[in-house]
C-alpha cells in the first residue's frame, strides 16, 4: 500500500521519458558489459517525475547497492566522507537536491568524482593534516530540480545528464492503471484518463489523486473508479477541470488581477501569494509554462491569452499567443 510497492523497479516497468530510458539502458548495457562502474549521472527536472525512482532503477539495472543522502543533510566535509568510505566497488551514491551542497563538501567531491580519490583535512590549527584515500569506483546520481543551479565544476563531472519531462496524458494513464492493478483498485480506462488528465503532467500528482479518488469511490460510490467519480472526487479536491491545483490558479490570477498579466518579477508575485520563490520556481511555473499559460520574458512573467480564456476571462490587448 505504501510508495514503494508502486514504484517500478527496473527499466522495463518505467513508463514514459522514452528517450532517457533508451539511453540509460544503452549506457548500463555497455558499462555492464566492460564491467566497469557506470558514469555519474545527473538528473535534472521538476519534482514528482521519478528523478529518485531512477536512481534506484540504475542500481538495481547495475546489480549494485544504493546510499541514498541529499545536499542539505551533507553539512561537512566529513558527512560527505562517512557516505564515500562506506561504499562497496560499483555501487551508487544518490545525492537528491545536489544542487544544495556546501562549496566545503562540493570540494571534496571533485577530487571523489574524477580520480576516485578521498582528499580531506582532518584537524585544525598546527595539528591540522591532509589525508588521502583510494575509494572504489562508484557512480555518482545526482538530482535536482534545475541544472542550472549547479555550479559549473560539479555539472562538468557528470558523464551522463539526463532532463526528465512531463508526463503526457497517455503515459500517465498507463501509471495510473498500473497503480491501480498493484493497490488492488478496480478502475476503468476512462477513470483512469480523467485522473491523468488532471495530474499536472506528474505521476507523484496522478499517484496521490488515484489514492483520493480511490477513497472518494468506496465511500461515494460502489469502489470502482470511473470517469464520473473521478471528476466528483477531482472537483471536490480543487483540481480544476484542466487539472489545475490551487496554487496554480493563485498564481495565475494575482498575475492578471494585480499585475494586469505582467510582465512581473518573480520575487514580486512571490510577496503577492505569500508563496517562496523557489517553490514559484520549482514546482508552480514549469507545469504552467509547459501548457502555455505563461512565459518567462527579459522583463518578467507574463500570462498569455490562453491564461485569460482558461478563467473566462477577456483576453488582455497586449497577453502574447502561448507557446
Ligand atoms: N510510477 C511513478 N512513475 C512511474 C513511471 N515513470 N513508470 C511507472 N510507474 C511509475
Amino acid at each position: 500500500q505504501a510508495d514503494h510497492a508502486i514504484r517500478p523497479r527496473r527499466l522495463g516497468d518505467y513508463i514514459g521519458q522514452p528517450r532517457v530510458r533508451e539511453q540509460m539502458d544503452i549506457f548500463i548495457s555497455a558499462a555492464r558489459n566492460r564491467g566497469d562502474s557506470l558514469d555519474h549521472t545527473l538528473v535534472f527536472g521538476p519534482p514528482g517525475l521519478g528523478k529518485t525512482t531512477l536512481a534506484n532503477i540504475i542500481a538495481a539495472e547495475m546489480e549494485v547497492d544504493i546510499k541514498s543522502t541529499s545536499g542539505p543533510v551533507l553539512e561537512r566535509a566529513g558527512d560527505l566522507a562517512a557516505m564515500l568510505t562506506n561504499l562497496q566497488p560499483g555501487d551508487v551514491l544518490f545525492i537528491d537536491e545536489i544542487h544544495r551542497l556546501s562549496a566545503a563538501v562540493e570540494e571534496v567531491l571533485y577530487p571523489a568524482m574524477e580520480d576516485f580519490q578521498l582528499d580531506i583535512m582532518i584537524g585544525d590549527g598546527p595539528a591540522a593534516r591532509s589525508i588521502k584515500l583510494d575509494l572504489p569506483p562508484f557512480t555518482l546520481v545526482g538530482a535536482t530540480t534545475r541544472a542550472g543551479l549547479l555550479t559549473s565544476p560539479l555539472r562538468d563531472r557528470f558523464g551522463i545528464v539526463q532532463r526528465l519531462e512531463f508526463y503526457a496524458i497517455d503515459e500517465l494513464s498507463e501509471i495510473v492503471a498500473r497503480s491501480a492493478r498493484l493497490l488492488g483498485v478496480t478502475a476503468d480506462a476512462q477513470g483512469a484518463r480523467e485522473i491523468a488528465r488532471r495530474a499536472r503532467g506528474t505521476p507523484r500528482i496522478a499517484n496521490r489523486l488515484l489514492r483520493r479518488v480511490r477513497d472518494f469511490a468506496e465511500v461515494k460510490g460502489d469502489g470502482t473508479l470511473s470517469a464520473e467519480i473521478a471528476d466528483q472526487a477531482l472537483n471536490m479536491l480543487n483540481v480544476d477541470s484542466h487539472g489545475l491545483d490551487h496554487m496554480d490558479r493563485r498564481l495565475l490570477l494575482a498575475m492578471i488581477e494585480k499585475f494586469d498579466g505582467g510582465p512581473v518579477g518573480v520575487d514580486s508575485l512571490a510577496a503577492a501569494i505569500s508563496e517562496e520563490r523557489d517553490t514559484i520556481e520549482d514546482v508552480i511555473e514549469p507545469y504552467l509554462i509547459q501548457q502555455g499559460l505563461m512565459m518567462r520574458t527579459a522583463r518578467g512573467r507574463v500570462v498569455t491569452r490562453s491564461a485569460y480564456t482558461h478563467f473566462g476571462l477577456a483576453v488582455h490587448d497586449q497577453a502574447p499567443e502561448g507557446g
